[in-house]
């Protein structure tokens, strides 16, 4: 099937048709496009159906409804019979419908198409092509989740020389990072995800090496300067069936706490791991400690953002639900197991959330673990880079240098101030930063006066003196005092060098 002539024609009529995820939108419009995303099809069904290749092919990809052969053959011309021989399409009398989804994706600068399964549950069916159950096939292989799109707008998008993207899938985040690394290394252990990626890569003409085995096996020995995972880390007792897309095949936390561990040995210095995952809280123990654990031998830094604790309920209920067993006969057996094996391993809530791991060799590796279940606004990759440029440039500076330093407060921090209408001092100042995670922090007039006064004119010296004499007090104390502060103002971004 991958023959470059193959893939080269079928490219050409996705282009011809402009399958394209902004043509898709005009074509439907955003409500059938929002009911789309919560697995409805009916909508767009209205809005489709004219025979045009773009209508002929949303309809037979994104909304899976069978279409007519002639159809098919203006969309897909000379298409429809090698593709009903590799299993992407199935025909019967005068109709055709996808096996397989061939899904346009994109960001700002990019139309790319994906292959990959066809989503389970749309209009209550299994993806499968199989009428009547909803049953997700333990070989699914994923298309564009929320948790993939959230990754890529995570991942550091700087250009590097190489990069992996471990349990690849449909290829999706090798496909990101094949835009800005030299190579691009692509692994999974289900075929069918390798195949699926393989031909997402060929359509979009990137160069990706995909190579199969678990975890880090298919790179023994070797370094890349960024690593992109969204691992299977759904955490169950791993001992009923796998869906290979989400378990790993391994009790609780255990397949991230071996990213975690081991990738630091496949960074190259200053490389990057970001991954998405689940971690375990276990009775009495804060999560930090557990994470922190896994992190601490490896000697990187690290910053990992809580995004949500699920409790147990609503978590067994959402992968459940996910592999589509609520109809399912022991599905009160299963619930019931799950939570037994929960409660027999002391686990009380299943944290989800991002870690970004830099081996930027350090003496002493800075670790950041914070729950951040605020709204934050992406993509993030560039600021986590910067958090990690700012803790470069914060290493080895002393109190003298630092109270020598022009600093710049960020360009996106605003300061709001409760206290009593007409009053002259607020009883409250926070600043805000409104990009990245959009952190806050409560300061005094002495940090809201450093931030305000910071514009790279005066050092942090000047300003402090001059506050402290604005403020009547003893300037080498408030030297004393707020050094600190400015640290953390760095730290979190708030102020720049
Ligand atoms: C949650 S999906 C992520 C897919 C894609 N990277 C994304 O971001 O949407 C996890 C992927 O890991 C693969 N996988 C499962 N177990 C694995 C293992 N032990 N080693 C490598 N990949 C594995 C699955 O087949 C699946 O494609």
């Amino acid at each position: 099937m991958l023959t470059p002539a193959f893939t080269a024609q079928l490219r050409d009529a996705l282009m011809a048709a402009d399958f394209t995820v902004g043509a898709i939108s005009a074509l439907i419009g955003d409500d059938a496009q929002r009911a789309l995303m919560r697995n409805q099809s009916t909508p767009a069904r209205r809005r489709t159906g004219d025979g045009s290749p773009l209508s002929t092919l949303t309809r037979l990809f994104s909304l899976q409804v069978p279409v007519s052969r002639t159809d098919a053959d203006r969309a897909l011309p000379g298409l429809v019979d090698p593709m009903c021989v590799a299993g992407m399409l199935q025909g019967s009398v005068g109709e055709v419908n996808a096996r397989v989804d061939v899904r346009p994706y994109g960001d700002e600068d990019h139309d790319w198409w994906i292959v990959c399964d066809l989503t389970p549950g749309l209009d209550h069916s299994s993806g499968s092509g199989q009428a009547g159950s909803r049953r997700v096939d333990p070989e699914h292989v994923l298309g564009i989740s929320e948790a993939s799109s959230s990754l890529a707008q995570l991942t550091i998008r700087r250009d590097v020389g190489s990069a992996l993207d471990l349990g690849t899938g449909c290829g999706v985040q090798a496909l990101h990072l094949a835009s800005h690394a030299r190579t691009v290394v692509g692994t999974d252990v289900n075929p069918r995800a390798l195949a699926m990626a393989r031909l997402t890569a060929a359509l979009n003409e990137v160069d990706i090496d995909f190579r199969t085995g678990s975890l880090f096996d298919p790179v023994r020995g070797e370094t890349f300067d960024l690593i992109a995972t969204n691992p299977p880390f759904v955490v169950s007792p791993a001992t009923g069936e796998r869906l290979i897309y989400r378990d790993s095949g391994l009790p609780g936390d255990e397949v991230v706490r071996r990213v975690v561990t081991q990738a630091p040995a496949h960074l190259n210095p200053d490389g990057w791991c970001q991954i998405l995952a689940n971690w375990i809280h276990l009775k009495g123990e804060p999560w930090q400690e557990r994470v922190t654990g896994w992190l601490e031998p490896t000697g990187v830094d690290a910053w990992v953002l809580q995004r949500e604790v699920a409790d147990l309920p609503t978590y067994v209920e959402m992968w459940l639900a996910d592999a589509g067993l609520q109809d399912a006969p022991d599905y009160i057996q299963r619930y019931d197991n799950w939570l037994s094996w929960f409660d027999d391993q002391g686990i009380e809530g299943i944290g989800f959330g991002w870690l970004c791991l830099n081996k930027a060799g350090r003496d002493k590796p800075v670790l950041r673990l914070e729950d951040w279940p605020y709204e934050i606004a992406q993509p993030l990759g560039p600021h986590i880079a910067a958090w990690g440029d700012r803790m470069d440039a914060i290493e080895g500076l002393g109190d003298d240098a630092l109270l020598a330093s022009r600093l710049r407060h960020a360009a996106d921090v605003v300061q709001e101030t409760v206290g009593p209408v007409g009053a002259d001092d607020p009883e409250h100042i926070v600043v805000r930063l409104q990009r990245g995670v959009r952190r806050a922090r409560p300061v005094d007039t002495v940090e809201a006066g450093l931030l305000g006064a910071s514009d790279g004119e005066l050092s942090v010296g000047q300003i402090l003196d001059a506050l402290a004499s604005l403020l009547d007090t003893v300037a080498a104390e408030t030297r004393t005092t707020y050094l600190p502060k400015v640290r953390e103002l760095l730290n979190e971004g708030f102020l720049t060098l």
